[in-house]
C-alpha cells in the first residue's frame, strides 16, 4: 500500500475508507495514529479527548449489532442482507453495506471521546442537561487521525451512526457522562485502493470582501 504519500496527496486521499480488511494491525501503527491525533489544538490547550481502542471481538460484535441496527432504522438499509438482495443501493450505499456487515471482522473499532463543555454563546442560565462534547477541539483530533491513518496505508472512516444509541453505548463501554462520544472509527488494512476525494473546488466556494461577492480578487 503507498504509505506516507507527500502532504497535498494525503490530504487529497483521506478518503471514508469502508471496506477493511480483518488482518491485524500491529499497535504500535495506532500509537502513531493516536500521537498523531493528540497533536491537534484545542482551547487553552485543554485536549479534551479521551480514546476507547476496541479490539475485543464479543465487543465489536455488540458494536457492530447496535451499528446495524441504527443504519436499519434511519436509513432503511436492511440489516439482514437476504432483504438487500436485488436492491440497487448506489456506490457509497454498497460499501455502507459492506460496512455494516464487516463491522465486527475490522481489527479495531475506535471511539473518540470529547469532554464536554458548554460553548461560549450559551448564557449560564440556558445550561440545562448534559453540555455538548468539545466538538470544536475532538475534530481537528479526529482529522489527525484520519491523516495519519492514510500516511500509514490504513483505512479508516469517520462514523457518527453511534449516536442514535448514544445512552446503550455509554453504558457498554462505561464512559462517564462528563464525556460524550464524537465518532467512532473503523481501522484497518483498506480492501480497495485509496483513489481521490471528489470535492468542490474551494475557489467555487469563497466570496471575496462579503458574502455573495464573487468577482474583486485580491
Ligand atoms: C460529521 C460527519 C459525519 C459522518 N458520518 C458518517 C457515518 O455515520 N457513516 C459513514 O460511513 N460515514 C460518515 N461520514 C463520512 C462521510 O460520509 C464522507 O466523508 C463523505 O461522504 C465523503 O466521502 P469521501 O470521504 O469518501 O470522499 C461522516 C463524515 C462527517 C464529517
Amino acid at each position: 500500500m503507498d504509505a506516507n504519500p507527500p502532504f497535498f496527496d494525503l490530504v487529497n486521499g483521506v478518503r471514508a475508507m469502508r471496506r477493511l480488511k480483518p488482518d491485524p494491525v500491529p499497535l504500535e501503527l495506532i500509537w502513531k495514529v493516536l500521537n498523531a491525533g493528540v497533536q491537534a489544538p484545542s482551547g487553552q490547550n485543554t485536549q479534551p479527548w479521551k480514546f476507547v481502542l476496541v479490539a475485543d471481538p464479543v465487543k465489536k460484535n455488540w458494536f457492530a449489532e447496535h451499528y446495524a441496527a441504527a443504519i436499519e432504522s434511519r436509513f432503511g438499509l436492511a440489516a439482514d442482507q437476504r432483504q438487500r438482495k436485488g436492491l440497487d443501493l448506489g456506490a457509497q450505499g454498497r460499501a455502507l453495506a459492506y460496512q455494516m456487515d464487516h463491522m465486527r471482522e475490522f481489527p479495531y473499532l475506535l471511539l473518540v471521546c470529547g469532554e464536554r463543555d458548554w460553548p461560549f454563546k450559551v448564557p449560564e442560565e440556558d445550561r440545562v442537561g448534559l453540555a455538548p462534547p468539545n466538538y470544536g477541539a475532538v475534530y481537528p483530533c479526529v482529522q489527525n487521525i484520519l491523516l495519519a491513518c492514510r500516511a500509514l496505508g490504513l483505512g479508516a472512516a469517520l462514523t457518527t451512526m453511534h449516536q442514535v444509541f448514544e445512552d446503550e453505548l455509554h453504558a457498554y463501554f462505561e464512559i462517564p457522562e462528563t464525556y460524550g462520544v464524537v465518532v467512532t472509527i473503523p481501522i484497518g488494512w483498506p480492501l480497495g485502493n485509496f483513489g481521490s476525494v471528489t470535492r468542490v473546488p474551494a475557489e467555487e466556494q469563497t466570496y471575496f470582501d462579503q458574502w455573495g461577492e464573487k468577482t474583486g480578487r485580491p
